[in-house]
């Protein structure tokens, strides 16, 4: 990398990146740019030799949608380090005389891949090497599949630039050996608290691509809501919202196809014993408990449910595993992931008491307690969801299986389990306890705090007529949102997840998503609640949050993001903004602290 040492915007001396503007999110493991100046780009086309199988129509497509966005976009870098070089194709002024510029104009990219069939499953190789020389004629990609490949080209997307005068260029030879830090990197998108159209799921799907996300956790149904059309009962899509909220079969393979066009892998989450009663109800309404109770907050001793409105999935009654079994039949027919997430979250005691088949069944035995009623679901519905999706089918559950007070005996080891309560406490627990974890931790991931209650009657707000109300939850408190504050991107990108872990702990950490739960989001608002900030947790997945000599580079990602965030917004993805813009022009201008050392790589 060539570095210099400038003057720093505040006249601090730092040490920067003085050669290129370019500033690729997420940031390589490894680029190396050159100085022999800028390299001109003509129509490139994608020249391969190797046969990719029937992948080969996908790489295609993938690059017709690269150069398109690359030509389509002339791309302007719209917050950088150091202004952008003009590249002067008549450097002798007038276009008098036409002389080329030193460099080989690029007109192909070479691309290598050595394994073309590589499915895209958890694991998959993703790494890419991409190279520039000024001599060269062409971008040099090697990798060992076709998702290496993808993700190859949308690092190029980003380097390949306008000069702002209508020509395309790459500003210097550049070299570039990346590959991801964890395999697991994604958001989950809740379409159970409220309805989100396909359309607006492909948009995620693009800022995912964009951002080296790899995974789409579809979080489908809920209590309140079930959208998706289930062969085997037809009549679950009468809990729809309404008869055009629905996901049609075609609808989620089209989602499904979409994502793996882009090397996003969409694992399917139907959630239960708990959260379930739209849908499921309509299929036989003795397979959910406690559907009419009051949710009852104000007296807790009622309470069964975390929110409106009540339902868990029965878990004595017998035709309850039928219908799961077909459910999930039916959906892992359409699903093309191995993984399956059969949730497993939050389940209230109090609302077991509404079931004859669960109350009789702790009478039978008063020795019996909740604990034995999660294992007795496990010990019921882990055959089923086993027994279908073929041998290489891989379970997600909610941590609380394991870790809740009601948690079951025994959580068999191989069950991917997904961290969301106490930060770093529950991720020592789960690793050192032998399981395989995704990180979601609430404090830091999750991208629907701080946004207020969304419960209606609550006097708390009242601080005018009702002073003795809450004042401290006003003001300083958590305003309804139980896990506010809203997590920024800064906040984001300095979790430092494996923290305290012992190296074989750390190795159980599979990667980290983003969830953005839907109570408060609908099309209208899910991209701007999702982006930028979740392309912050794609570059802490991808490179890290730490430059080579350890120390955070969050305050070098300002530019960056600030600049992605833009990008996000040219090709479609509705990312809200996060500075004045004069903050973006003018860079770390709008830093906090004078001491620009953090800056420094
Ligand atoms: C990064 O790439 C350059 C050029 O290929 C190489 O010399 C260097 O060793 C690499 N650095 C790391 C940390 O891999
Ligand atoms: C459920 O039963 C328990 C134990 O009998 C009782 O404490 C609780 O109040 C009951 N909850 C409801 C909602 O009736
Ligand atoms: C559930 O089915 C089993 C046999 O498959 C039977 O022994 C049991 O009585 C049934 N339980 C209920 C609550 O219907
Ligand atoms: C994990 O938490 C559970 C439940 O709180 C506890 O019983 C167990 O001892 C903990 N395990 C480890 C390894 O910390
Ligand atoms: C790491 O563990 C130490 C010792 O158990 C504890 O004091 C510290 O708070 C932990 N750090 C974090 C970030 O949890
Ligand atoms: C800036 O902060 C760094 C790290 O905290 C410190 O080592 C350095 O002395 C500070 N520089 C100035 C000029 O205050």
């Amino acid at each position: 990398m060539k570095c210099a040492t400038i003057l720093g915007p505040l006249g601090l001396l730092v040490s920067a990146v003085s050669a290129v503007k370019v500033n690729p999110l997420p940031a390589p493991r490894n680029i190396t740019w050159g100085s022999s100046g800028p390299i001109p780009i003509r129509n490139v086309n994608l020249r391969t030799s190797d046969s990719h199988g029937h992948n080969n129509a996908l790489i295609q497509n993938a690059w017709d949608r690269t150069w398109s966005a690359i030509v389509d976009l002339q791309w302007v870098p719209a917050a950088t380090e150091a202004p952008i070089p003009v590249f002067d194709p008549f450097p002798t002024g007038a276009g008098k005389t036409k002389r080329a510029s030193a460099a080989t104009a690029v007109r192909s990219v070479q691309l290598s891949v050595t394994d073309g069939d590589a499915d895209l499953q958890h694991g998959v190789d993703e790494s890419y090497t991409l190279e520039v020389t000024a001599t060269s004629g062409s971008v040099k990609i090697t990798a060992h599949t076709v998702w290496g490949a993808l993700h190859a080209f949308t690092t190029l997307q980003q380097l390949i630039i306008s000069d702002g005068k209508g020509n395309l260029i790459i500003e210097q030879p550049v070299k570039i050996q990346d590959a991801p830090l964890y395999a697991h990197r994604g958001v989950m998108v809740d379409t159970g608290r409220n309805f989100i159209t396909v359309p607006k799921i492909l948009e995620q799907i693009d800022g995912l691509a964009l951002s080296k996300l790899n995974v789409l956790h579809w979080h489908l149904d809920d209590t309140q809501s079930w959208p998706m059309q289930i062969r085997s009962y037809p009549q679950m899509t009468k809990d729809a919202y309404s008869t055009r909220e629905i996901y049609t079969e075609a609808d989620m393979r089209r989602v499904i196809a979409y994502a793996r066009a882009r090397g996003v892998r969409v694992i399917p989450e139907v959630d239960m014993p708990s959260h379930s009663s739209s849908g499921w109800k309509q299929v036989d309404p003795n397979i959910v408990t406690c559907i009419n109770s009051w949710w009852s907050n104000d007296d807790w001793s009622k309470h069964t449910a975390v929110e409106p409105n009540p339902g868990q999935l029965d878990i004595i009654y017998n035709k309850t595993y039928e219908v799961v079994g077909n459910v999930y039949k039916d959906l892992s027919a359409i699903f093309t992931d191995n993984w399956f997430h059969v949730g497993g979250d939050e389940l209230q005691n109090n609302c077991f008491n509404f079931s004859t088949y669960i109350t009789e069944w702790f009478a039978e035995d008063p020795s019996r307690t909740y604990n034995d009623l999660s294992q007795y679901w496990l010990d019921h519905a882990l055959p089923i969801f086993r027994g279908t999706g073929g041998p290489k089918r891989r379970l997600m559950m909610w941590e609380d299986i394991f870790i809740n007070t009601d948690a079951a005996h025994n959580v068999p080891k191989d069950i991917v389990l997904q961290s969301w309560n106490n930060g770093l406490t529950n991720i020592k627990n789960l690793t050192a306890s032998g399981y395989d974890v995704i990180v979601s931790s609430s404090d830091f991931l999750y991208l629907d705090c701080g946004f207020a209650g969304f419960v209606t009657n609550d006097p708390r707000y009242d601080v005018m007529t009702n002073p003795g109300g809450d004042v401290t939850f006003n003001f300083g408190g958590n305003g309804g949102s139980w896990c506010a504050p809203y997590k920024s991107w800064q906040r984001i990108y300095d979790y430092d997840f494996t923290a305290n872990l012992t190296a074989a702990e750390a190795k159980h950490v599979l990667g980290a998503e983003a969830p953005l739960w839907s109570e408060q989001v609908d099309d209208v608002t899910i991209s701007s609640k999702m982006w930028p900030r979740a392309a912050a947790l794609g570059e802490m997945l991808w490179s890290g949050n730490r430059d080579a000599s350890g120390q955070k580079r969050t305050t070098q990602l300002t530019q960056r993001l600030l600049n992605f965030r833009e990008y996000l917004v040219a090709n479609g993805v509705m990312a809200t903004n996060l500075v004045p813009k004069y903050c973006l022009q003018h860079p770390h201008a709008c830093d906090l602290y004078y001491n620009q050392t953090a800056v420094s790589p």
